[in-house]
């Protein structure tokens, strides 16, 4: 979601309207901006676009306030509609709020003011947390910038906040942890913004703000301080130097690109309030009135087609639910046969694929359950759905999907143990041994990915020649291979087919000759030895093997590439990245359109 705020001598609201302009190209569906005026603090939202915000504040004629505050939101829980978007207001009136991310334990809080006499207009987090810094005010004799530390101590989850007081109309307040949060520090005038784009012309004086800081800005001032202990940090301003498209990409050169190093940030926000550390028990309360499925029937399309059939090989292992997985433009042409007692699970990041929304509908009108794994918030399919399951991942721009496809591999991974432990079939000592491995996955991807893209750069120029490529993998590395030449197809427009290792004898190894590049999953699990004696079958033919692999395996081949070793379902979250920046560093070198390739959509809505 986008953030904006600003301390200044200018007239704030449309500056900061502007600001929020300058951040639409992430995605949203609702906007508000809050600002003091005449010793009051207003608050005014609208759903949609900004335009119909700007309609509301046209009525309002109160464009004096030169310090305020805006949000455009992207629904990831709770509806779309006017009461859940920002600012929130606290129960006084007197303070307001902008809040990026998820507050973990919020309903505590609630319960715990609702007690104390607090009535809630939204269903929101955040108002819970605008009403906890209120409460705590009262304990800090009035001082914001304690009472903000103060109910922080007592939030867990993840935040990029800025705060407003009626009784302190030039400041705003604003930390983070774990969501994106900048400062721009300019003459007579400070900014904030999730992103840099949102204060871009007036200034590129940044200080990036770290997790665990709180910083206080009015017209010529800022400090910032450790929110903990409110002890003064030393921040250094940094000049920077991209062009508005640059920044909107995070100072990356494509979408695509900065969407792929957004992954460790992806796993962390999918995990968000679903692990409950304590029992090892995964919470998807979404799921808790239907019965753990004797069937399962996943259908989806593209990327999401291939995640699902990732999810069909922990399902079954793991949670022994015998899983079939459909191509949703097959599956509903096909007369399937759908027993009483199975749930359709339908994957989709937009939530709009026509086909698997067809999918969906023939599973109803079937008197089936349906599930919807969906990444936009009131997509069609997750209004469609009996039951919805987001993916959390945020909005996606780049056509061809990658951190999409990371949420749905970590939501199956969730789903797989949720299912499982009800059922009895995983207890809680596998479970925890997951879900470790899987929270500690973001800080082994944010250590492995500059090295994976250095590695993809070199391998995509050594092979920016070749002219098809045949992805292998076994187990749950086959429809990764399927995943990595799609990722390739789609944007390099080189020819690539995935295939399961072992079914390769049985056609493609005609093509295998020295030009024709084997790209092969050869990791540490259970199928390493099969795998090899398959890539042995292709060297025979003198075909040259790329081969993602870990340390300390016995496989010699042309191009070993390394990467971190994790426990088998988890080495996904590993291989995925690494196949998506082999595919972007060569398309890159190819210099085609990486982010709008040629003929594709993003979220096809046409049969
Ligand atoms: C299109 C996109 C793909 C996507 C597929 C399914 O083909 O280009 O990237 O995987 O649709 O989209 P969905 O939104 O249903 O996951």
């Amino acid at each position: 979601c986008g953030i904006i705020g600003y301390c200044g001598h200018r007239p704030a609201v449309p500056l900061v309207v502007e600001g929020l302009r300058r951040l639409e190209y992430r995605g949203y569906d609702s906007a508000g901006v809050s600002f003091v005026a005449g010793g009051e603090l207003s608050v005014i939202r609208a759903e949609g676009k900004l335009s119909s915000l700007e309609r509301k504040l046209e009525r309002q004629h109160v464009f004096t306030a030169t310090s305020g505050m805006g949000h455009t939101r992207w629904a990831t829980h709770g509806p779309p509609v006017e009461r859940n978007a920002h600012p929130h207001l606290d129960h006084t009136g007197r303070l307001a709020i902008i809040h990026n991310g998820i507050i973990e334990n919020y309903q505590e809080i609630k319960a715990e003011l609702a007690q104390k006499g607090v009535e809630f207009r939204s269903d929101t987090d955040s108002e819970v947390l605008v009403n906890l810094i209120s409460d705590c005010l009262e304990d800090v004799g009035g001082d914001v910038t304690r009472a903000i530390s103060k109910a922080l101590s007592l939030v867990e989850g993840a935040y990029a906040i800025v705060v407003m007081s009626a009784d302190h109309p030039g400041t705003l307040w604003a930390t983070r942890a774990a969501s994106p949060l900048v400062m721009g520090v300019g003459t007579g005038e400070n900014f904030l913004g999730s992103d840099i784009p949102a204060f871009l012309p007036y200034t590129r004086d940044v200080v990036f703000l770290e997790d665990g800081e709180l910083v206080k800005i009015t017209a010529t001032t800022w400090e910032v301080l450790k929110t903990d202990t409110l002890a003064p940090v030393d921040k250094t301003v940094s000049r920077i130097n991209w062009d508005v498209q640059a920044a909107e990409k995070g100072g990356f050169k494509h979408f695509m690109l900065k969407e792929i190093f957004e992954q460790p940030k992806v796993i962390r926000d999918c995990l968000l309030g679903r692990v409950d550390q304590q029992s090892g028990q995964v919470r998807l309360p979404e799921l808790d009135g239907l019965p753990v499925p004797e069937r399962l029937h996943i259908v989806a399309c593209g990327t999401s087609y291939h995640a699902g059939l990732w999810g069909l090989y922990l399902l079954e292992k793991l949670a022994g639910i015998p899983v079939q997985v459909e191509i949703a433009s097959e599956f509903r042409y096909r007369d399937p046969i759908l027993p009483k007692n199975g749930v359709v699970l339908a994957i989709s990041q937009s939530g709009e694929t026509m086909d698997t929304m067809a999918g969906v509908k023939l599973a109803k009108s079937r008197g089936l359950p349906v599930i919807g794994l969906c990444n936009v918030v009131g997509s069609s399919i997750s209004r469609e759905s009996d039951y919805v399951v987001y993916s959390q991942a945020g909005p996606e721009i780049s056509v061809a999907s990658t951190k999409a496809m990371c949420s749905q591999l970590c939501a199956l991974l969730l789903l797989t143990l949720y299912w499982g432990r009800r059922s009895g079939r995983l207890d809680t000592a596998q479970c925890t041994a997951i879900l470790r491995g899987l929270q500690d996955m973001p800080r082994v991807l944010e250590d492995a990915l500059p090295s994976l893209r250095a590695e993809a750069q070199r391998l995509a120029r050594h092979y920016a020649e070749a002219t098809s490529f045949l992805y292998l993998g076994r187990g749950p590395s086959y429809p990764l291979a399927l995943e990595g030449a799609l990722k390739l197809k789609e944007i390099s427009y080189i020819h690539a087919e995935g295939y399961a290792s072992g079914e390769m004898k049985h056609g493609p190894i005609a093509l295998i000759d020295p030009r024709f590049p084997t790209f092969a999953m050869a990791l540490d699990d259970e199928f390493f030895p099969k795998v090899k004696s398959n890539l042995v079958e292709v060297q025979a033919r003198a075909g040259e093997i790329i081969a993602l692999t870990n340390e300390g395996l016995d496989l010699a081949v042309e191009h070993p590439w390394f990467v971190p070793k994790a426990q088998a379902p988890l080495s996904a979250f590993v291989v995925l990245p690494a196949l998506q920046l082999f595919a972007y560093e060569m398309a890159d070198y190819l210099g085609k359109d990486v982010d709008q390739p040629r003929n594709l959509a993003k979220s096809v809505t046409v049969e």
